[in-house]
């Protein structure tokens, strides 16, 4: 499934390099001609030279922006993936908004790495070696609302991250362990993707999400045995999937009143406490495949707005009549699109038809015991 934060990458990043696409052409790297690395030399020469011209009033004023070596400077967006590179090169220019950091081999955030990008908007750090971060390294970013640090070797999350981080992508790293106020004061953020990270329950500190009003979060191919109790209030999506749950209990899903998405596959989940969806009564998506599930779960006739429920892969062996839509009409607001069943010991044939009464269409239905 395509993530909802790496969509709103990609909207950003057009959004960031598109106008280069109107713009007229620009000589830039003429002005990059640099012989000596401190931009003196031949192209202060240059400039001299035009200032003693007679075509000085046309001129913009040059544009005295170093590019660090190896990477590619245009249009505010500073390029320097795949260079191997052991530290965050110095002279990034400070009207820079996209940094791209990724696949390298930095190790460290040291203090000064990112000083004077006040205008930085998207850094991109993903599959480096980054273990150490300086507790005030992020502190010139006030405008940073985009961070992408997977695939790296941090162990918790950094402390100190700028407070108008919108988006936080932290997976595959080794983190075990998010300490009570890490987002403190990051009202502005607003998803956090941070599975693959070898997290348990108890790697939450109480209060380690608290401020947060992030409406995405997924914490999938960690280690959790349940659903986390701290989690936001205000999320709508949240992904567990991947995970070691093994039931959801009543109150499980009580502070999480706003969810409509809920993924929560590739679990060991044999029992949903009866009652506990009705905590979460606005749930449009709800993802239990590949899990141990003998029955559907109680209380999907109640949710009035459910319209996908993936129940594939699992063990059940029996459906019945009322266990997806309600008695009676009026009730359910929206009908299902999607439920899948097949993967399943129920024999399929034995299920009446009038169990999915309240869908859209036949073909929403994927019931045969076809395997994958
Ligand atoms: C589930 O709970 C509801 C009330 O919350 C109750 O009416 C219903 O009988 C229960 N179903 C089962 C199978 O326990
Ligand atoms: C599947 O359910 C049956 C009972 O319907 C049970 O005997 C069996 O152990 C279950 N399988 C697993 C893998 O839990």
């Amino acid at each position: 499934m395509l993530s909802h934060c790496f969509l709103l990458l990609l909207l950003s990043l057009s959004s960031l390099t598109g106008p280069s696409l109107t713009l007229p052409f620009e000589q830039r790297g003429f002005w990059d001609f640099n012989i000596d690395g401190d931009g003196g030399g031949l192209m202060t020469t240059m400039m001299r030279d035009e200032e003693e011209g007679s075509a000085v009033e046309e001129m913009p004023p040059p544009e005295v922006s170093i590019c660090p070596f190896g990477c590619h400077c245009q249009l505010h967006v500073v390029q320097c993936s795949d260079l191997g590179l052991a530290e965050v090169p110095a002279n990034i220019p400070t009207d820079t908004k996209l940094l791209d950091l990724q696949n390298n081999r930095i190790s460290e955030l040291r203090e000064n790495d990112f000083k004077g990008l006040t205008n930085l908007y998207a850094l991109v750090l993903v599959n480096n070696q980054i273990s150490k971060v300086h507790p005030r390294t992020f502190a010139p970013l006030r405008h940073l609302q985009k961070l992408y640090f997977s695939r790296n070797l941090l162990t918790t999350v950094p402390k100190n991250l700028p407070p108008s981080l919108v988006e936080l992508r932290i997976h595959d790293n080794h983190i075990k362990k998010v300490a009570e106020g890490t987002f403190e004061s990051m009202g502005s953020l607003n998803c956090i993707e941070m599975g693959g990270n070898p997290l348990q329950n108890s790697g939450f500190e109480p209060g380690a999400f608290k401020g947060l009003k992030v409406s995405y979060l997924r914490i999938s191919e960690a280690k959790l045995t349940g659903v986390p109790k701290d989690l936001p209030e205000s999320i709508h999506e949240l992904h567990l999937d991947h995970n070691q749950i093994q039931a959801i209990e009543l109150e499980d899903l009580s502070r999480y009143k706003q969810l409509y998405r809920l993924g929560l596959g590739y679990n060991k989940i044999r029992m949903i406490e009866n009652g506990s969806l009705s905590y979460v009564p606005k749930l449009r998506e709800l993802h239990l495949e590949n899990n141990l599930l003998s029955r559907v779960p109680k209380g999907l006739p109640e949710m009035k707005y459910l319209q996908v429920v993936y129940l594939h892969s699992n063990n059940i062996s029996r459906v019945g009549i009322d266990d997806f839509c309600p008695r009676g009409f009026g009730m359910k607001r929206t009908f299902y699109n999607g439920i899948s069943l097949f993967a399943n010991p129920v024999k399929y044939w034995e299920v009446q038809p009038a169990t999915f009464r309240c869908v859209t269409d036949r073909m929403a239905i994927q019931l045969g015991n076809y395997k994958k």
